[in-house]
């Protein structure tokens, strides 16, 4: 049985990884230096960039303008403004992203890498998933172990950050029925991806699973069970580690502005002039039940973004962390509760208009981290929101690096080191993402004496 964090982080930390891992690692998963490193401005620019209004489309231009490609789902979002009227962002959005045959997600082109329209810390490099495998096994291992672990992702992508936790967990001797892994993962496209990535063959039809809380299960490599689940009110109560990275930020938003009859609601309606695309943004008339709920009497900004889905999500993991014990950790872009106006698309690893081709390009938000906190601090203990930068260093990646520099292959070292600088460095992605932890309240006090890594350094 493991000692201590220390008996990990040596276990993990200091062993090289065989050579014929590495090169399978290196062949199959990571990006080539190159294009790594021409990433670099590419993800900086999707993270830091704000809109600068997002009623900029309203004012029609005099000049003939050639409109933005008509595409399946603009189709079925101009049958419905033309019979209900305006879309709230919030119903715009989710359509957008999962609408279940023309979504974003539910496309099946692969939106990760150089190829498709960004990169996530877990698709740079394996140092990002095995320091959240060391983690999660260092805090499960402190509050008692319980066995299986059951580990939901929500929103796994390309299953690569889960494959590099299972790695760890199975380098630390957790394998086959000690671990239970459950997907929230709403694109049946990307768990094909993920059961690929992951166990090496694709279900495509789970008719055993029609009357279950999932719609796919397989075993992995390790051999551990694994389910796909379209919502989290589906997983099996049970002590469980939660992991959500950059999933919180493509949950739909309202967007609410200030003028000077109050708070109105941003809709977006038909564009039968002259604007850039089919679409345009205007303001609700009156108040909605949005600007009613969502705005708080003391709000000083005049335009916020508000997510009613990451609240709801957030209550539902702190009541199952309180009555079923398990912790939590959420990665992701975001503030806290302080700017607004960061609705913005992505595709090709350059903004993108929300409203030019619906369904063609990612659409995302930052992260409002009070706010989330907010909905969570009756219930539970929470960590952070710190850095990436500062949670990976916490965690010892500049070990976890040197450790592979001393074994890789020359070609290989280039890649290492870009992809240690794109997650650590203030300027790529070391500061714009956040890490917040939630732990159970019982554990509050233990916590003092024990704080979870990462939110504190313990390896120097
Ligand atoms: C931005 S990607 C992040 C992927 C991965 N975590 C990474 O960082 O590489 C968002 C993921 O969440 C999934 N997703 C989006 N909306 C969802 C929803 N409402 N419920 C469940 N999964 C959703 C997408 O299919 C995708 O797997």
């Amino acid at each position: 049985m493991l000692s201590s964090f220390e008996t990990i982080m040596r276990k993990v930390l200091r062993q090289p990884l065989t050579t014929t891992y590495l090169r399978h690692l290196w062949k199959g998963k990571c990006c080539p230096v190159q294009q790594n490193s021409q990433l670099a401005l590419c993800c900086h620019q999707r993270r830091s960039i704000t809109l600068s209004s997002c009623s900029r489309t309203d004012q029609a231009s005099s000049q003939e303008v050639t409109k933005s490609p008509v595409t399946p789902l603009l189709k079925q979002l101009q049958a419905r403004i033309k019979f209900t009227g305006p879309l709230t962002v919030h119903e715009y959005m989710k359509e957008v992203l999962i609408n279940p045959i023309a979504g974003y997600y539910s496309a099946g082109e692969d939106m990760f890498g150089t190829q498709g329209d960004y990169i996530t810390s877990p698709e740079v490099s394996q140092l990002f998933g095995e320091l959240v495998g060391v983690w999660v096994v260092n805090e499960w291992y402190k509050l008692g172990a319980p066995k299986p672990l059951q580990l939901v992702e929500l929103g796994p992508g390309r299953g690569t950050l889960m494959q590099d936790v299972l790695r760890v967990l199975k380098k630390l001797g957790l394998s086959g029925e000690d671990v239970c892994i459950r997907f929230v993962e709403v694109s049946e496209e990307l768990s094909g991806k993920q059961q690929e990535r992951l166990c090496g063959s694709i279900t495509s039809d789970n008719d055993e699973c029609k009357d279950e809380l999932f719609y796919k299960h397989s075993n992995t490599y390790s051999g551990s069970p694994i389910f796909w689940h379209r919502h989290l009110s589906t997983i099996p109560k049970a002590f469980s580690v939660f992991l959500a990275h950059e999933f919180f930020d493509v949950l739909p938003i309202h967007k609410m502005r200030k003028n000077e009859d109050g708070w109105r609601e941003v809709l977006i309606d038909m564009d039968e002039g002259n604007g850039p695309h089919h679409l345009r943004y205007v303001l609700s008339r009156e108040p909605t039940p949005a600007t009613k709920i969502f705005i708080q009497p003391d709000e000083t900004r005049t335009e916020v973004e508000v997510s009613p889905e990451a609240a709801v999500l957030c209550k539902e993991l702190a009541t199952r962390i309180e009555e079923d014990g398990g912790f939590a950790l959420i990665m992701d872009y975001g503030h806290d509760g302080k700017i607004s106006n960061t609705f913005r698309g992505f595709k090709s690893h350059t903004l993108h208009d929300p409203l030019s081709e619906p369904g063609t390009a990612d659409l995302t938000a930052d992260v409002d981290f009070a706010y989330l906190k907010e909905h969570v601090q009756d219930k539970l203990v929470t960590y952070g929101p710190v850095t990436q930068s500062s949670f990976l260093i916490n965690m010892g990646i500049e070990l976890r690096l040197a450790s592979l520099l001393k074994n890789c292959k020359p070609e290989e070292r280039k890649s290492l080191i870009s992809g240690f600088k794109m997650l650590t460095e203030p300027k790529q992605m070391g500061e714009r993402f956040k890490f917040l932890g939630l732990f159970p309240a019982v554990v509050k006090e233990y916590l003092i004496k024990h704080p979870p890594g990462g939110f504190c350094r313990y390896i120097d």
